[in-house]
């Protein structure tokens, strides 16, 4: 049969549905042109904002016509989605006509369940079934010159807004040996750039091999490739992976390190364990002592309570900590979260001050991108579009470069950066 597998959320789950679609391949499935070629239509879902879940639930809902002609159509909703407090009854209830409900552990049954095809039994949400389809030669990977990987599992830090550690739980790290092995593999495979995974990179943790360990013994190869990681949480952030990155010539000068809030009201509100003085600490560390950091984050506005004064504290640490790029966030209440009790701002609230963030963060995006002009640079070729080629400097920033000669993805190459827009570069290759 043909599949198609529509995606939500953050990369973890990009790298979740290539995990599924090389389960789906192994078992003799292809992938269909598109939704409306497939026979099997998997949901695979986010539900750490609202936005992310209204729009899932409305594309599910959309299939119903086409589910009732054709009742071949396999249907299938999987992921954080599905981990919710009586999620499977209420979406049984309102779409009697998707087939099978998976969790995020429970991932490898999605085959079987295909073929039984028999709704009775095709619903199951247990935490604590060891799902790690991370075998290297199953997964079927989608984002050339760049493999994910991921290190951890879960969540331990209960930030009051978030429903991840519900719905991912707690914290499991993967064995050292297992991710060595599989990122050999993929150096061996023609891989340039392996981004690891987990929500705290930096509370990986195997018997006494922490998240330094790891690094360094990754980056221990003669094989050129770029390594990256992604989530950083500031109150792990141990400094001696400063002096790891520092020491490689593999691991990218950029950290995603999410600051969440300026305010030490807030950030408390927030349980986040750290203060504004300390992120900016943690910051000016990472700044002085990698030439050519860049540093992104994650923002948020409208936590329950958050005044004039607190926001001005987020503006002022856009400010302070010169963010190569922020993400930024309107809070929402989800359930069982210990904030989802408190009192929720207004929208109008919520929209004005994440209209001024934008354009403050804006400001600042690109007065970094305009410290790249006239710079030569390396980047990493990750993809063509209208005949321009795109990468990535060491530092994160995107390149688009007209092609020119025999360059191509997967390639790395040397750009003299000539103008800037917002968070993107324009140059031309060097040496030709
Ligand atoms: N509302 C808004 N943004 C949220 N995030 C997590 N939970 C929520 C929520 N309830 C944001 C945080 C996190 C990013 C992945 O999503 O900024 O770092
Ligand atoms: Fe959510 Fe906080 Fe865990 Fe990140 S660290 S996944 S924001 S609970």
């Amino acid at each position: 049969m043909r599949y198609h597998i529509i995606t939500y959320g953050c990369q973890m789950n990009v790298h979740e549905s290539e995990k599924i679609a090389g389960l789906l391949k192994k078992h003799g499935h292809k992938e269909g042109v598109g939704i409306d070629d497939a026979d099997i239509i998997v949901f695979n879902t986010c539900c750490i904002r609202d936005t992310a879940e209204k729009r899932a639930l409305g594309n599910i809902g959309a299939l119903k016509k086409r589910k009732n002609a054709d009742k071949n159509l396999i249907i299938a909703v999987v992921g954080c989605m599905t981990q919710q407090k009586g999620f499977a009854e209420k979406l049984r209830a309102v779409y009697p006509f998707v087939d099978i409900i998976l969790g995020t552990n429970n991932l490898s049954l999605l085959p079987r369940l295909i073929e039984l095809n028999d709704k009775k039994n095709a619903v199951k949400i247990e935490q604590d079934d060891t799902y790690d389809a991370d075998a290297p030669v199953e997964t079927f990977r989608t984002s050339y010159p760049n493999a994910w990987v991921n290190i951890m599992y879960g969540c331990n830090n209960f930030c009051s807004y978030c429903i991840v550690p519900y719905v991912r739980g707690r914290e499991i790290s993967r064995k050292p040996a297992d991710i060595l092995a599989e990122i050999s593999f993929l150096l061996d495979g023609g891989y340039k750039e392996i981004t690891l995974l987990g929500q705290n990179v930096n509370s990986y943790r195997y018997e006494s091999f922490d998240f330094k360990y790891l690094l360094s013994k990754i980056a221990e190869t003669d094989k050129k490739f770029r390594l990256r990681f992604m989530t950083s949480h500031p109150k792990d952030f141990n400094r001696g992976v400063i002096d790891v990155i520092k020491s490689s010539k593999n691991i990218c000068k950029h950290i995603h390190l999410p600051a969440q809030s300026g305010s030490d009201r807030i950030l408390k509100l927030m349980n986040r364990s750290y203060t504004s003085a300390q992120y900016i600490d943690l910051a000016a560390a990472i700044y002085d002592n990698i030439d050519g950091a860049l540093l992104s984050t994650d923002l948020m506005v409208g936590f329950p309570t958050e005044t004039e004064e607190d926001f001005d504290c987020t503006l002022g640490l856009v400010e302070r900590c010169n963010f190569s790029q922020a993400f930024t966030f309107v809070y929402s209440p989800r359930a069982g979260t210990a904030s989802a009790n408190m009192p929720d701002l207004s929208a109008e609230i919520k929209k004005s001050r994440i209209t001024r963030l934008i354009k403050a963060q804006n400001k600042v995006t690109k007065a970094v991108s305009d410290g790249f002009k006239g710079k030569t640079l390396e980047i990493l070729i990750e993809d063509e579009r209208d005949g321009r080629l795109v990468g990535r400097t060491d530092n994160g920033r995107l390149v688009s470069v007209e092609k020119s000669g025999g360059q191509k993805i997967g390639d790395f190459a040397d750009v003299k950066i000539l103008s800037s827009k917002s968070a993107s570069l324009e140059g031309v290759f060097v040496g030709e």
